[in-house]
């Protein structure tokens, strides 16, 4: 079978990796991609965004899947147009990713599936916001309702701080359109983990957990990214927890989407704060997250092709997933500057010395081929991702292959993995 992937980070090249190991599959194109990508299949010049050109030409080539990696191209209802063309896509329908792209909706189906959360209220219009925010003496979270590429949340430690905020997302547009409606919640406290799981409209298969790094610095400090880095399992996440997780956050989510009349297929993803009263969501995202994704597949033993083909099909029961018990660990090299501004264009050396080193897959994010070389294009560059016995093991791995490779600017975090080290020693 010939499949079309969507998309160009660090999860794309995880997701056509994993492909590539499928016997099922025949040829693979990825659209736009990057260099990494360029190694397991065909990369195609068509940008992610491009929802005509890519119906266009995955019908031209009769491809049997089309795999949609980010959720820009999901929230304008891709999977929606492919499926009203014959071609089987894999992914939530417009209408079913609005978890991820309206936050104000995404809490309107929390409270009416009875998922815990924190509390919050939704704003149109600053002024409102304002009083709301001034009325109260708690640290406040305030979020952009819209798309902002992971970046539109601002953590307040007084209400001073939330009109700020408030006013930089809902007037000065700092996050454009996203900001039309904010969502001002109440700062949840605990650690931080990812729960993706597979959902095919009824049944969910929960996949192993993993825990994001999302602020710049080490030790969770400064502003936040789309992710610095990632581990799975996240240690935090006992067997009964996830039990629970699945019982009282996944299983309501999926219900409460059929009664809205917004099925939900393809990957749920729930952002959770592990908090002293229990598993509280901070957001759903409608897709693979990235990076979690690197670390998850390097550990996935089943036939990706296989689960994905399952989803769409409604067939999810049939399958089981196997996994490699070893963890591994995902560290982001980003281009220096990165989340704010920074230079594209610099050469990547030392990619073949990483790669060679056992238990390492070197995941390119933004990154392409000129003249030869593989030069940085993006903001997260690469997603260097090792497996081992144990979680120390994995992070000291993933380590020496960053070391062996350079570009100028390079900068990673030098902690990921530490809290799940913390937590098993
Ligand atoms: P989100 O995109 O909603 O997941 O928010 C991005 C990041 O902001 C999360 O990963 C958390 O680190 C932080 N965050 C979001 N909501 C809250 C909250 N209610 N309390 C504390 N931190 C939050
Ligand atoms: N790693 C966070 C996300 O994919 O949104």
């Amino acid at each position: 079978m010939d499949v079309l992937l969507i998309g160009s980070g660090g999860r794309e090249h995880a997701i056509a990796w994993k492909l590539r190991q499928s016997k099922q599959l025949d040829d693979l194109y990825i659209a736009p991609g990057n260099a990494g990508t360029a190694l397991c299949g065909q990369n195609v010049d068509i940008k992610d965004s491009d929802i005509p050109a890519l119906v266009g030409f995955a019908r031209e080539k009769r491809v049997g899947l089309v795999i949609v990696g980010p959720e820009e191209p999901l929230s304008k209802g891709i999977v929606d147009v492919m499926e009203a063309s014959g071609i089987k896509a894999f992914g939530p329908s417009g209408a079913a990713a609005q978890l991820e792209a309206d936050k104000a909706f995404a809490k309107q189906l929390m409270r009416a599936g009875a998922i815990s959360t924190a509390e919050g209220r939704v704003f149109d219009r600053f002024s409102d916001a304002k009083a709301y925010i001034a009325s109260r003496d708690e640290p406040v979270v305030i979020k952009a309702a819209g798309l902002a590429k992971g970046k539109g949340v601002i953590v307040c430690d007084d209400p001073a701080q939330g009109i700020l905020a408030a006013e930089k997302i809902m007037v000065d547009r700092i996050f454009g359109d996203a900001g039309e409606k904010v969502v001002v919640e109440d700062k949840l406290l605990g650690e931080e983990t990812s729960i993706l799981a597979f959902v095919d409209g009824r049944s969910i298969y929960v996949m192993e957990s993993s825990q994001d790094h999302k602020p710049i610095g080490d030790g969770d400090t400064g502003p936040n990214t789309g992710g610095m880095g990632a581990y799975s399992p996240a240690p935090i996440v006992t067997e009964s927890m996830m039990d629970r997780i699945t019982r009282e956050i996944l299983v309501p989510a999926v219900d409460a989407m059929n009664r809205n009349g917004t099925p939900y297929r393809g990957v749920l993803y729930a952002g959770l704060m592990m908090t002293s009263g229990g598993p509280r969501v901070l957001e759903f995202n409608a897709r693979f997250g990235d990076p979690e994704t690197q670390p998850i597949l390097m550990r996935l033993q089943s036939d990706l092709l296989e689960v994905c083909l399952a989803v769409c099909d409604g067939t999810l029961e049939d399958v089981t997933l196997r996994w490699d018990p070893r963890p591994s660990v995902c560290v982001v090299m980003a281009s220096g500057g990165y989340p704010g501004e920074y230079q594209k264009g610099k050469v990547i050396t030392g990619l073949q010395e990483a790669s060679q080193l056992d238990d390492v897959m070197v995941f390119h994010a933004g990154t392409k081929r000129r003249d030869g070389s593989v030069v940085t294009s993006g903001g997260r560059v690469l997603g260097v991702t090792a497996i081992g016995g144990t979680i120390a093991a994995a992070k000291a791995r993933a380590y020496e292959a960053v070391d062996r490779i350079q570009f100028e600017g390079a900068y990673c975090r030098r902690d990921i993995a530490d809290k799940a080290i913390r937590r098993k020693s």
